[in-house]
């Protein structure tokens, strides 16, 4: 179905509303212009002759046809600067949407087995959010995620590649999440690394229920034991897992253009974010890999609140949501919230 034109008003309105990002994938940021002037600058060869090019082959049919491209484009990123003018490129946008606070992943494996040290991707990250602290006013938390379709003593091995750096980044790596190709794949296989996270003191989150089915969800839940939910949507197919979403408040990170781009919906008109929501689930609006999919945060909470007739009231729970459910100290929670309300009483 065709998009309805968006309402300059409403996206001013959302774009004022203090907004946090919980579902981000820093290499799902790269832009084809920034991919042909880091190919360019690293001497890598790309497979397009343009970035026109790029774009049109940005057609997917599955998660799987999306990721194929995703890790051939991180191919690209080589140096400490490439990592920090990536990062930097998207903290702008962030800042630019409104957004106050953003939890970053990203995927070492995908550099590490480049031949890319752990250190120079934490390197490049840590200074642009470090700097966006300081000059656009932003906050940020990086999230390590292992991939999914890798084994779990790869994951232990990433692990332990980065402990010694944890001290460095204190400030910032708070998390660890679970991503990259889902079926086939489940929770369970990465138990043990989970337990080992947790026994350090990480925050944990998981992709579960994108293309998965719900008790994938659950797993995660029982057996990971996760904070978040990253995507979750197939929890509706179990009414009894819904109910525990529910009851435990656990955050689902919903990604709608990143649905619809990879088939996960038809149309954005048929997505269930706003039956979760108006069951009573903690649903939160994220962009996924916002250069792939063709929208940023804000370009997610307009789509949605167009294609479903989200009320300016829903728009403002959505919001709340993403403060609340961010790994942000509660002082920090309390105060976007009463800006939100200020905000969001506005216009
Ligand atoms: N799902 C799984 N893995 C990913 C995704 C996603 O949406 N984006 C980047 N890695
Ligand atoms: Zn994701």
């Amino acid at each position: 179905m065709p998009q309805a034109p968006c309402d300059p008003a409403l996206r001013e309105w959302l774009r004022a509303l203090p907004k946090a990002e919980l579902h981000l994938h820093i290499e799902g940021t790269l832009e084809p212009e920034l991919m042909f002037e880091l190919a360019g600058r690293n001497k890598v060869p790309l497979p397009y002759a343009s970035v026109d090019a790029v774009r049109a082959a940005y057609r997917f049919t599955d998660l799987q046809s999306f990721l194929d491209l995703y890790y051939a484009g991180a191919s690209v990123l080589v140096t400490e600067q490439d990592f920090h003018d990536l990062a930097m490129a998207y903290l702008r946008r962030a800042r630019d949407d409104g957004l106050v606070h953003v939890e970053i992943m990203f995927d070492p494996q995908t550099h590490t087995h480049r031949g890319i040290a752990i250190g120079t991707v934490f390197a490049g990250l840590a200074s642009a959010l470090r700097e966006a602290r300081d000059t656009l006013g932003i906050s940020g938390r990086l999230l390590l995620s292992f991939l999914r379709h890798l084994s779990e003593e790869d994951a232990f091995a990433t692990l332990d590649a980065a402990l010694p750096l944890r001290e460095a980044y204190a400030d910032l790596w708070v998390g660890i999440g679970l991503d990259s190709s889902e079926k086939g794949n489940p929770p369970e296989k990465f138990a043990r690394v989970y337990a080992r996270c947790a026994e350090l003191g990480f925050r944990l989150v998981a992709h579960a229920g994108e293309e998965g089915p719900a008790a994938y969800v659950r797993e995660a839940l029982e057996t990971l034991k996760v904070a978040r939910i990253d995507h979750g949507v197939r929890s509706s197919d179990d009414p009894a897992l819904l109910q525990t979403l529910i009851q435990r408040r656990i955050p689902l990170t919903v990604c709608p253009l990143s649905n619809l781009k990879l088939g996960v919906v038809r149309d954005l008109s048929e997505h269930n974010l706003a039956r979760l929501l108006r069951a009573g689930a903690m649903v939160t609006i994220n962009a996924d890999d916002p250069a792939y999919f063709g929208g940023y945060a804000l370009d997610n909470y307009v789509a949605s609140a167009q294609a479903l007739d989200l009320s300016r009231d829903e728009l403002v729970t959505l919001a709340a949501n993403s403060l609340q459910a961010s790994f942000l100290p509660a002082a920090d929670k309390t105060r976007w919230l009463d800006q939100l309300a200020v905000a969001a009483s506005r216009g």
